[in-house]
């Protein structure tokens, strides 16, 4: 607004060219890349809201108790100063949560739905009331917790096994008032915290700054930002208001359900944490996680907001993409490309382009004209497709889904009741009201229609919505949605909405049989049920690179799972440096796409000379040997809700020196990823952790081990990675890499059992069709396997598992096995229940090679159990 260059660099952002521009220009470019570097974004101090509310004098509230329920405590929230009383209600819920809702019973307020899949299961509470001088101490407890809830002034302290965890209002800037559009507000303080994680997105470090000492608040609205800035508190595409405040004993978290702007405020005090929620509009509702760990508050956070469901082991594989390719026949030839040059890949994308016109739902009839015959060429090839569908449509009379939804009137409207339109890929287009249900039915139908074909899935891209040619390329916050909500109300939520969507479609298409894949820009709370989620327009620079990592670690703590960012960097061309290091951290995200933008040079791995590509597909096979433990890490989130990757601080919490580490992740517990982020690196520091008696076996060379001491220098070249296994984990690999994930399927896994000092290890594996529903009727096989008295054995994890399918298991290799034992004997069970037991015994040779020993030629289903013991005297019952 105030920014005198606001205009020029609206239009100098809007499109991709600038940067295409940027990037080749170099020096000469100077003033415009000072330009899109500030791309233009709104600070606290020019939205009134947040301006007036960040400086606020202590607000005046007093609760005035009316009734108590089983699991619930209402009341009456008065604002002193305006006598206006409001509807309060607290209400227990199981596993060490609670939540506070706050809205106004006459001006009802927008309240976010459908981010909780169902309503939380409450549970009772005792409740005292004592009298005090000046109002009342309401004593509430359920669980361990005790929550001290004063009236006069408002405010509430949360103690969680006698310690106290959360302070709610405690500096009163408790703001809600009467008008409808006004905002609301509250603190919180985390008084064991040293660190403040959460809050995606942002381009920022995983441990979050202090905001109230001149920076600007992290802010929370959805919006396109091309080649955005790192180390930023600025909005990104997408929206989590949960909060975690990190303490060595206790961790507690505040998840702030609301889908308006919202900024927040952080501040790390001598002790603990305050932070400060300010949104625009809607109601209060606020969702306390008592932890006590960090572990514990990110289950309660996605116990609320659900896991992600488990993907076909396709979208665990290798993505290849690229605004655009142009032309159905260069998607093959891509294709054969990576075959050619044994490049793994399972799934190629479509940008825009593959449109008619940037309409949606139809091909572009010159360059693609026969889609079904290139959908089945890949499906030959044992690939799928990904193609983009966006939200806007274009305004062509004649355009079916544009008549369609303007007579049914299904898009976003002006307030005057007409269709809101504005500008993007196609020129002047409306937006689909995706809040309406009748709106979304009709899109999830095209969607079913247009992906008839099972190997053909959907990104859902500028769904923060992206606006061209206004205000930072984001909706009129004025624009009517369903019901008359405005669009300020829900703006976090439009692109939820445009997947949830897209999910029913893709479901619709196979008859519940096929397991949609989606991948989504813009997400919420919530979303991990829906879309895999990228980081959007990265750029091609090594400081891009450092901060994918950071911000997909948070993004999985917040619930968000299945994620990656553009491999290669978006916009500009990576250096051939660059380009294979950013390969080799890839490898290793959840989600795993070279994108590049549609100015930057052809960068397909099969271009660059023969050194060059060895490294790249290292990387790749690297990830093709792992995705059994891949997709057993995302049967394990979608079980218990574990993060797939995480920061060391989630493993190793009572290690302080853990907290601020984001430049190296976990994959599972068990695979510690250290990627080289800087230029012309010959060594680099990795923190190895757990203390002595923790072993960790490096990926290239296992008969090095490291203890868990801390801080490790390592020399790598550009052939290495720093990537280690944990001592006490059993990792399942393929030995085998094929050309796609499809033709891996039935290739029997080998099991890395790597011990730990005290010769024991443990590890699963999950197994099943890898592409339909029908793991939701037990048809899987989860099987634990150990290692301890000189015995490796499994065990059915459970009993109603029934997968009619063998996953064989051929070898076994030990690490760290002190043996000199040159056979192992080998028992098997070959069907239950016990009575018919058939008892196999054989023996197998054992090779060893240093602190190697290898056993092959098994051939075991995992499925019955078995027992491999370095000593002749083996039986099963004992
Ligand atoms: C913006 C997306 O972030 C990018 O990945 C895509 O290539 C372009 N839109 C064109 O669709």
């Amino acid at each position: 607004m105030s920014n005198p260059f606001s205009k020029f660099i609206r239009q100098f952002n809007r499109t991709e060219m600038n940067l295409k521009f940027i990037c080749l220009t170099g020096g000469l470019t100077i003033l415009l890349i000072t330009a899109v570097k500030c791309w233009y974004s709104y600070k606290c101090k020019e939205l009134k809201f947040c301006d007036k509310l960040r400086n606020r004098a202590p607000s005046n509230y007093t609760l005035k108790v009316s009734s108590k329920l089983n699991c619930s405590l209402i009341g009456k929230l008065v604002n002193r100063d305006t006598d206006k009383h409001f509807d309060f209600f607290l209400t227990a819920l199981a596993g060490g949560k609670f939540s506070i809702y706050i809205n106004d019973p006459i001006n009802l307020r927008y309240q976010v739905n459908d981010s909780l899949p169902e309503m939380p299961l409450e549970t009772d509470m005792t409740v005292n009331v004592n009298m005090l001088d000046v109002g009342e101490l309401v004593i509430i407890e359920f669980e361990d917790i005790k929550i001290y809830l004063s009236t006069d002034p408002f405010n509430l302290t949360v103690y969680r096994e006698g310690q106290e965890i959360v302070k709610i209002n405690p500096r009163q800037l408790l703001t809600f008032e009467e008008d409808p559009e006004a905002p609301v507000a509250l603190d919180f303080n985390f008084p064991q915290a040293l660190r403040a994680y959460g809050l995606p997105e942002h381009a920022e470090r995983l441990a979050l700054r202090t905001t109230t000492n001149g920076s600007e608040p992290y802010r929370l609205y959805n919006i396109d930002r091309y080649g955005y800035e790192v180390n930023s508190t600025q909005a990104l595409y997408g929206s989590v208001p949960v909060l975690f405040g990190l303490g060595v004993n206790m961790t507690a978290g505040v998840f702030w359900l609301n889908s308006a702007q919202t900024f927040v405020d952080i501040t790390h005090k001598k002790t603990g944490i305050d932070s400060y929620f300010i949104s625009e509009t809607g109601a209060l509702e606020a969702f306390i996680l008592t932890g006590p760990s960090l572990r514990d508050c990110v289950k309660q956070y996605i116990n609320l907001t659900g896991v992600a469901p488990l993907p076909q082991m396709f979208a665990l594989g290798h993505h290849q993409s690229r605004y655009s390719y142009m032309s159905q026949k260069e998607v093959l030839e891509v294709c054969n490309k990576f075959d050619e040059n044994k490049f793994p890949l399972d799934v190629i994308w479509m940008d825009i382009d593959y449109t008619d016109k940037n309409k949606y739902f139809t091909w572009d009839p010159k360059t693609f004209p026969n889609p079904s015959s290139m959908l089945n060429a890949l499906n030959k090839q044992g690939r799928k497709a990904v193609v983009i569908i966006d939200p806007h449509i274009k305004r062509e009379k004649g355009y079916s889904v544009f008549d369609e939804c303007e007579s049914k009137e299904y898009f976003v409207k002006n307030p005057s009741g007409t269709s809101f339109k504005a500008s993007c890929w196609p020129g002047l287009s409306s937006w689909i009201d995706f809040f309406n249900p009748e709106a979304l039915n009709y899109y999830s139908a095209l969607i079913a229609d247009f992906a008839k074909s099972n190997n053909l899935h959907i990104w859902n891209d500028m769904n923060e919505p992206s606006v061209f040619e206004v205000q930072e390329q984001a909706m009129d916050g004025n624009c009517i949605h369903y019901e008359g909500w405005k669009h300020r109300d829900v703006h976090n939520q439009y692109g939820f909405y445009q997947t949830v969507g897209t999910y029913q479609g893709l479901i619709d298409r196979s008859n519940d049989e096929i397991r949609p894949f989606i991948l989504t820009r813009s997400f919420f709370a919530g979303s991990q049920r829906y879309a895999a989620h990228w980081t959007g327009d990265n750029v091609a620079s090594w400081e891009h690179l450092k901060y994918s990592i950071p911000m997909m670690l948070t993004e999985a703590l917040c619930g968000l799972s299945f994620v990656g960012a553009d491999v290669g960097g978006f916009s500009c061309n990576p250096t051939e440096e660059l380009l294979q290091r950013w390969y080799q951290a890839g490898a290793w995200y959840p989600f795993f796409r070279a994108h590049s933008a549609v100015s930057t040079k052809r960068r397909e791995p099969y271009l660059f000379n023969d050194k060059i590509q060895q490294r790249i597909r290292k990387s790749l096979q690297q990830r093709y040997k792992h995705l059994t433990y891949w997709y057993t890490m995302f049967w394990e989130h979608y079980l218990i809700g574990e993060p797939v990757i995480r920061p060391l601080s989630y493993e190793y919490s009572d290690d302080i020196n853990t907290y601020d580490i984001d430049n190296e992740f976990l994959v599972g517990s068990d695979i510690l990823v250290h990627p080289v982020t800087e230029k012309m690196a010959k060594n680099v520091t990795v923190y190895l952790p757990g203390g002595e008696n923790e072993l960790w076996y490096e990926i290239d060379n296992f008969n090095e081990t490291y203890t868990g001491l801390g801080i490790k220098n390592l020399p790598v070249t550009l052939d290495t990675v720093p990537v280690f296994y944990r001592g006490g984990s059993i990792i399942p690999v393929k030995q085998t890499v094929r050309n796609t994930s499809v033709y891996m399927k039935d290739d029997p896994i080998t099991l890395l059992v790597f011990l730990d000092k005290y010769n024991y290890a443990k590890g699963t594996v999950y197994d099943d069709d890898q592409v339909s529903f029908d793991y939701l009727s037990n048809k899987y096989t989860y099987v634990r396997f150990t290692f301890y008295n000189n015995s490796l054995r499994n065990e059915i994890i459970d009993d109603e598992a029934s997968y009619d399918q063998a996953t064989i298991l051929n070898s076994v290799i030990f690490y760290g096995l002190k043996t000199t034992v040159s056979q192992v004997s080998v028992a098997t069970k070959k069907s239950v229940p016990e009575e018919d037991l058939v008892k196999n015994m054989y023996t197998r040779n054992v090779t060893v090679n240093k602190n190697r020993a290898t056993i092959d030629n098994l051939n075991l289903d995992i499925r019955h159990q078995f027992v491999i013991r370095f000593d002749e005297n083996i039986t099963f019952l004992e």
